[in-house]
């Protein structure tokens, strides 16, 4: 559970001296630079930063859907260049197929070649089956197994997405926002599942997210990622108590923990509320509608 890093545990993930340009018409874009990260075995660690500082760009590179520009990635101490049965991805946009239902959405990663093994397809196929009854079932899904995903609301499309990641109990999970279309009340559900997933499978996760609270609430270690080009600014350990509760929110060490993690995104992005640009803003518009008002004739209208 969050709260203790098992450091004697071996290296699961290892990332060294990773840069990432990606050549683009307004010139080339420095996505990452030196990136030096250990992810231990059953570790779950959040990525957290401000918004194109990187974050999908380097999951992306770990699990093996990009190539780095310098530098690269280590899985089980073998190096990583294409996706693999022992890595999952869940994306930050919806990525179901549209001619395929719920159900067999949540299936069709075991079709895949990179997750199809002959010897293991037939032993695991009732332990498989029963595995997405249960994913279907403990996601709210049961109801929808045969609907399609134009027949889904975000959030459920999201749902889909999770369990398919879910079904062949990868090793290691890679989480791009993963719940950021979700509502609160089922983002907390989702939450609860992933810490129980967590505990009762141990996987090694690694966590995208916009938000700060999830990422102290669910991780064992926060990175921030400070933006242009994206590099590593700093890492908190989370010292929590082992049982989350949403309580736990309300304590003065998580409260304090968050502002230390946001700050340091805040100072690291360049980011503030920049008062005068915003009264310029309002100026704007002030001086843009006493424009129309002046030459608006009195009692009519406006379009
Ligand atoms: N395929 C691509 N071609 C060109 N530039 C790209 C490409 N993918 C990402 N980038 C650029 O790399 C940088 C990092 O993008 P990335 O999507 O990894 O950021 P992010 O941290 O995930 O952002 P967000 O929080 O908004 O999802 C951005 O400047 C983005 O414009
Ligand atoms: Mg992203």
């Amino acid at each position: 559970m969050p709260g203790e890093v098992p450091w004697g545990i071996a290296p699961k993930i290892e990332i060294e001296r990773l840069s990432k340009r990606f050549a683009s018409g307004a010139g080339a874009v420095e996505a990452l630079r030196g990136i030096d990260l250990v992810i231990r075995e059953n570790e779950f660690v959040a990525l957290v930063g401000a918004s194109g500082c990187g974050k999908s760009t380097l999951l992306r590179i770990v699990a093996g859907l990009d190539a780095p520009s310098e530098g690269g990635v280590r899985l089980n101490g073998l190096p990583v260049s294409v996706p693999g049965k022992e890595r999952a991805m869940v994306f930050q946009e919806y990525t179901l197929f549209p001619w395929l239902t719920v159900k067999e959405n949540v299936r069709f990663s075991r079709g895949l070649k990179a997750h199809f093994n002959i010897h293991d397809s037939l032993a695991q196929t009732g332990w498989m089956v029963e595995r997405m009854r249960a994913l279907l079932d403990v996601m709210g899904l049961s109801h929808a197994a045969d609907a399609y995903p134009n027949q889904l609301s975000g959030g459920m499309r999201q749902r889909v997405a999770i369990a398919r990641a879910l079904l062949s109990r990868p090793e290691v999970l890679l989480m791009d926002e993963p719940f950021g279309a979700l509502d609160a009340q089922t983002r907390e559900v989702m939450h609860d599942l992933t810490l129980h997933l967590f505990q009762l499978e141990r996987p090694t996760i690694l966590f995208v997210t916009h938000d700060v609270e999830e990422a102290i609430y669910l991780a064992q270690r926060v990175v921030v990622l400070a933006p242009r080009p994206g590099r590593i600014d700093s890492e908190f350990r989370v010292n929590l108590p082992r049982e989350r509760h949403p309580d736990l929110k309300l304590s003065p060490e998580f409260i304090a923990l968050k502002r230390d993690v946001l700050q340091r995104i805040r100072a690291s992005s360049g980011m503030t509320t920049d008062r005068a640009a915003l009264r310029r803003v309002a100026a704007g518009g002030e001086g843009a509608r006493a424009k129309v008002n002046a030459s608006t004739p009195p009692n009519r209208k406006l379009p």
